[in-house]
């Protein structure tokens, strides 16, 4: 458990002599010169972070990418477990591709990630879609070029998941999507056991990578031009607990936050029961670090606190939450938010609004309970109707929305500093994102994608910003 030491090894020579022999199969290219992968990834930034580290395998054994489907050699869902939601599109999407595989049987359907991890779920795959020949667990990422060989040449279906070796593995090759805008994971998995989540069970103990490592790649990522870089955790307020030589994540903050460098700095997910003064004031002072502040409460409700085993109550969040407003000038925060867990009342979520109208969030992440198999809400008494749980949803939805747009009118007549990421299409619109995290509209050339620019804002509508070049 966390008191334990982490155990850090690299990927093995032989994943290497693996990627080399799967560039050396003509079969997989049956269609092109190089065999083409599709990858498709669900869930949150760690299932998009553990994608960068397979297109960086594929990339090495000789594969391309493609955004179609219908041209690929290799499919590969990367999926998640979180909501029933996230997993019934995965049914669906790989059920459409039997016709697929029937039309070109050399394909290779793979799927891994989080649902792979539950073992009801790997059997349904086993037994309802033959058509998969390689599905992996969140365990057996770092042995994916032997997986992927071994499905490729044996002509048997490779089934791996199920066994968690506590070890993270550092070295395996990783082609990031974006070029000014990456994830950089600082731990794994998780030891909170939130009575709801799926996680722990799907991601595994809670582990910190060494910090001399994040920090080198926090380094060569900055020198490339990254302008936007997240550090990725479950819980990143835990981070350091179990390495040998004890850090804290602000330290680490920190520590990162030194190197020279024109960038934001942003990290997700805060704890709230983790979330110690220094790391607010680290925020405050940081030179690099974004004003944006991630604290899912999930219920404003101490009662529902409680049976969701988070560790904090009302008092304490708003306690973090006001002392972060006092030091964090401009702060904006967000938050995830459950509605109808198990027994919650019509007064329980009452409480979740009166909350948000007092902190009042730039946005929010807002999901109707969904009971995970496994998990002891799952066996909670749920005495409370769906469709119940749906008005109370929308009558959340319609106070958040007036909460944003209040916010973001607030910040007509500013100049606020915009990291321009894409060009809408069809029009000459860009968007971009301020330090809190809100999206701005403004005119300009697209030559200006991946650089900070001042932008005066001139309207706001809901909670999108308008802006102009200033
Ligand atoms: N580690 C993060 C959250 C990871 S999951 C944290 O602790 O904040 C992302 C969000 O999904 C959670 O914050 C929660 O709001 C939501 N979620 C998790 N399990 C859920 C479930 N069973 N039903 C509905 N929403 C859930
Ligand atoms: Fe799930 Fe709780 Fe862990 Fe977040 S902290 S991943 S909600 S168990
Ligand atoms: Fe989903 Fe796994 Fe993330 S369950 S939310 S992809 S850790």
């Amino acid at each position: 458990m966390s008191d334990k030491i982490n155990s850090t090894d690299n990927i093995s020579n032989k994943q290497f002599e693996y990627m080399n022999l799967i560039s050396e199969i003509m079969e997989i290219r049956k269609r092109g010169d190089k065999p083409l992968a599709f990858i498709h990834t669900y869930g949150c930034q760690q299932n998009v972070a553990d994608s960068e580290k397979i297109k960086g395998m594929l990339k090495k054994s000789g594969y391309d990418f493609t955004e179609d489907v219908n041209e690929a050699d290799f499919i590969l869902f990367n999926t998640c477990a979180v909501r029933e939601h996230a997993e019934d599109r995965v049914f669906g999407n790989v059920g459409a591709l039997k016709s697929l595989k029937r039309k070109h049987p050399e394909i290779m359907i793979a799927l891994c990630g989080c649902m792979m991890e539950q073992e009801h779920i790997a059997n349904k795959i086993y037994k309802s879609f033959p058509f998969v020949g390689l599905v992996f667990g969140t365990h057996a990422l770092h042995s994916f070029p032997e997986l992927l060989y071994n499905s490729l040449v044996k002509g048997k279906r490779v089934f791996e998941r199920g066994y968690d070796d506590k070890k993270i593995y550092e070295g395996i090759p990783i082609k990031r999507d974006g070029s000014f805008k990456g994830w950089l994971p600082i731990m794994y998995g998780c030891d909170n056991f939130c009575t709801y989540c799926i996680v722990p069970y799907v991601r595994g103990r809670e582990r910190s990578r060494e910090k001399d490592i994040i920090i080198s790649e926090a380094k060569e990522m900055i020198l490339s031009g990254y302008k936007d870089i997240t550090l990725l955790g479950q819980n990143v307020n835990s981070y350091g607990k179990n390495l040998e030589n004890k850090v804290s994540f602000a330290e680490l903050l920190k520590e990162i936050d030194s190197i020279d460098g024109d960038y934001w700095l942003r990290f997700m997910t805060s704890h709230p029961k983790d979330c110690s003064k220094e790391l607010i004031d680290t925020i405050a002072k940081g030179k690099h670090i974004s004003t944006h502040l991630h604290l899912p409460f999930q219920s404003g409700s101490d009662r529902i606190l409680k049976q969701m085993n988070r560790h904090y109550d009302r008092k304490k969040y708003l306690e973090i939450v006001n002392y972060a407003k006092e030091k964090i000038p401009g702060l904006s925060l967000t938050s995830d938010i459950i509605v109808g867990f198990p027994g919650e009342t019509y007064e329980d979520f009452k409480e979740t609004i009166s909350l948000i109208k007092e902190v009042e969030f730039t946005s929010l992440f807002t999901f109707i309970y969904s009971p995970r198999v496994g998990t002891p809400a799952a066996k909670m008494d749920d005495p409370v109707h769906y469709e119940e749980k749906s008005k109370w949803f929308r009558e959340l939805l319609a106070v958040q929305e007036e909460i944003a747009a209040k916010r973001c009118a607030s910040m007509v007549g500013t100049t606020q500093k915009v990291l321009i990421e894409s060009k809408k299409e069809k029009t000459n619109e860009l968007n971009g994102r301020t330090s809190g995290n809100i999206i701005v509209e403004l005119d300009g050339n697209e030559d200006l994608i991946g650089t900070f620019q001042n932008v005066e804002i001139t309207k706001a509508r809901n909670w999108i910003l308008k802006g102009k070049l200033s």
